[in-house]
């Protein structure tokens, strides 16, 4: 499981490093055109750094927040680092993961990155990505539909998050200064987010065929 965990977290980071430029760029429209850059130089560590034959998936997990915290600085680096290290807490000791683990790893992470960067909901953030997954992630499966379900009402409501932050005006991080001038944009770490929770979903998809 582990080294499927491995595989899956490879898809991530090629996945963010594909995208570096349509991050940047989205960057660039409010905040300093760095996010794309800033999240390819961490993943592209992660890549090199990531013990493929460790099995315990904390550990993993663990070990990706630990590269991405001291390579991607910025704002979103401490962000993604942490959201990783709480992650792999809530997974600590397993070989292999449950529908409800994702859940939970989920809650974990949302609890992780407002813990570090005080943000709510509607500010404009990858929250506004995130914890709406989370939210459609958690009641499918408490509807009981399968993980790729799951995955799938987790993405379907990451998307729409993201594309919300367009509508609103961002009240944390650099995009703030830029007042209602943040409005008609989308926030890039909310972007960033999408694509690391449809990765997840791409990765699950291409196991089952
Ligand atoms: N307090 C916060 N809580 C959650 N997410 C945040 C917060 N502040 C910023 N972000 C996210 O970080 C993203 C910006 O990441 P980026 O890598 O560009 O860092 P940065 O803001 O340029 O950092 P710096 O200003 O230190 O260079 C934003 O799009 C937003 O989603
Ligand atoms: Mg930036």
């Amino acid at each position: 499981m582990a080294s499927t965990l491995f595989d899956c977290i490879s898809k991530i980071a090629e996945t963010i490093i594909a995208n570096k430029d349509y991050l940047t760029e989205l960057d660039r429209a409010i905040g300093d055109a760095d996010h794309g850059i800033n999240m390819a130089r961490g993943y592209t560590e992660v890549l090199q750094q990531l013990p493929q034959e460790e099995q315990d998936i904390g550990a993993v997990l663990k070990k990706t927040g630990m590269v991405l915290l001291s390579k991607v600085g910025g704002a979103s680096g401490p962000l993604y680092g942490t959201a990783y290290m709480k992650a792999a807490k809530a997974a600590a000791g397993k070989t292999s993961l449950t529908t409800q683990d994702g859940c939970e790893i989920l809650q974990a992470v949302i609890a992780g990155i407002q813990l570090r960067g005080k943000a709510q909901r509607g500010e404009k953030t990858m929250l506004d990505a995130i914890i709406p997954a989370c939210e459609a992630y958690c009641a499918a499966v408490k509807a009981g539909q399968d993980f790729s379900g799951c995955l799938d009402a987790m993405c379907a409501a990451a998307r729409e998050g993201t594309d919300y932050t367009a509508s609103i005006r961002a009240t944390k991080g650099r995009a703030s200064y830029l007042g209602d001038r943040s409005i008609g944009h989308v926030d890039p770490g909310a972007a960033s987010s999408l694509l690391t929770m449809e990765a997840v979903r791409d990765f699950y998809r291409e196991q089952m065929q």
